[in-house]
């Protein structure tokens, strides 16, 4: 059994695994991540390896601060003043790498890029360990690619089981989506991923904010199939379309799950891999030919907009 609830003692396990090149799951606010040590080229190869991910896409950095950040980032006066206002938590900046920081991230978790996706996650498991262990950890979600992302212990042991030597459990996730990516590397800050802060409060702090489309290594992430579970999903239903859909419902919008009876953004976010998790998993149990999932319509606005980006990927799943 890999899952092993949080102690002192267990963080020291993590930090041997870590310092011996090795991976270990771990809760973060948004949801759980596969971390390595950043600075170790083999061990952030491990994470695509475990991940089975078919490219090497960057993978975003997490530090315990943004004084830890700075060793190996630029900030500019915008990022600063981001950091003050959201750090920690869930908003990852984009910054130019430090052309001559002393102990340089793996350039294979950057892809090569010179710019970082930097995270500094709030979640009191992840911050310890962060900080007990001393160096950056990247840590991309704790799933096979192109599955949901995990939200709990048990979904890391389903999608990776063996594969990982520890999975710490910090119980569910608060947030429940990735987080958002603002890349500031360029001449107009640009969202690359909508995610756990919301475009309002960035924009309550910015102006301007370019919406990045595109499909260049730039935002891998952007990947339509990223999050695809096996049934086809069908956006913006009313109703099931047939006794063997499944439902998704969202305020008042019934279904056999609702993201949020209350109609409550925050709360549907939470739910919404679990959910679309167990949905799927029931439809396979019960063996239909065509596994479809209807989901009601979500408002796009706080973090209705992640939502409708994760809903979309999914829905445009290739098989
Ligand atoms: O909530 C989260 O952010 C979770 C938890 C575990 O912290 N982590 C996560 O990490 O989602 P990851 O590595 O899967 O996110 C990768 C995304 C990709 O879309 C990638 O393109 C983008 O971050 N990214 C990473 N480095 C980048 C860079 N230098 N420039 C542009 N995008 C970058
Ligand atoms: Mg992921």
């Amino acid at each position: 059994m890999s899952i092993v609830p949080f102690s002192p003692e267990v963080l020291q396990t993590a930090c041997n695994l870590l310092a011996a090149g090795d991976v270990v799951a771990i809760p973060t606010e948004t949801v759980y991540g596969l971390a390595a040590d950043a600075t170790n080229d083999q061990a952030v190869a491990k994470i695509y390896a475990t991940k089975q991910r078919p490219e090497f896409n960057p993978l975003i950095i997490h530090f315990h601060s943004a004084s830890q950040a700075s060793q190996y980032v630029e900030f500019t006066e915008l990022a600063k003043r981001l950091a003050e206002k959201f750090w920690p938590g869930p908003l990852t900046l984009v910054l130019k790498r430090l052309k001559d920081s002393e102990s340089p991230i793996s350039l294979l978790a950057s892809a090569g890029l010179d710019t970082l996706a930097v995270r500094i996650p709030s979640h009191p498991i992840a911050q310890a360990l962060i900080k007990l262990y001393g160096k950056p950890l990247a840590a991309p979600s704790a799933n096979l690619s192109m599955t949901i992302s995990p939200t709990c212990a048990l979904d890391v042991q389903a999608s990776l089981g063996s594969r990982v030597p520890l999975i710490i459990d910090g119980g569910a996730t608060k947030i429940g989506v990735e987080s958002t990516i603002l890349d500031l590397s360029g001449p107009e800050p640009t969202l690359l991923r909508p995610g756990g802060i919301s475009l309002e409060l960035l924009r309550a702090e910015i102006a301007d904010i370019r919406f990045y489309h595109g499909s260049s290594i730039k935002a891998p992430g952007m990947m339509q199939r990223h999050y695809a579970p096996s049934s086809r999903i069908r956006l913006n239903a009313q109703e099931k379309n047939n006794l063997d859909e499944k439902m998704l419902g969202f305020g008042t919008i019934q279904g056999d799950l609702n993201l949020s009876p209350a109609g409550d953004l925050e709360e549907a976010a939470a739910n919404l891999f679990r959910m679309m998790r167990e949905l799927d998993a029931q439809l396979t149990a019960s063996g239909v030919k065509s596994k479809s999932i209807a989901v009601a319509p979500i408002p796009t606005h706080g973090l209705g907009l992640a939502i409708n980006d994760r809903l979309t990927r999914a829905a445009h799943s290739e098989d």
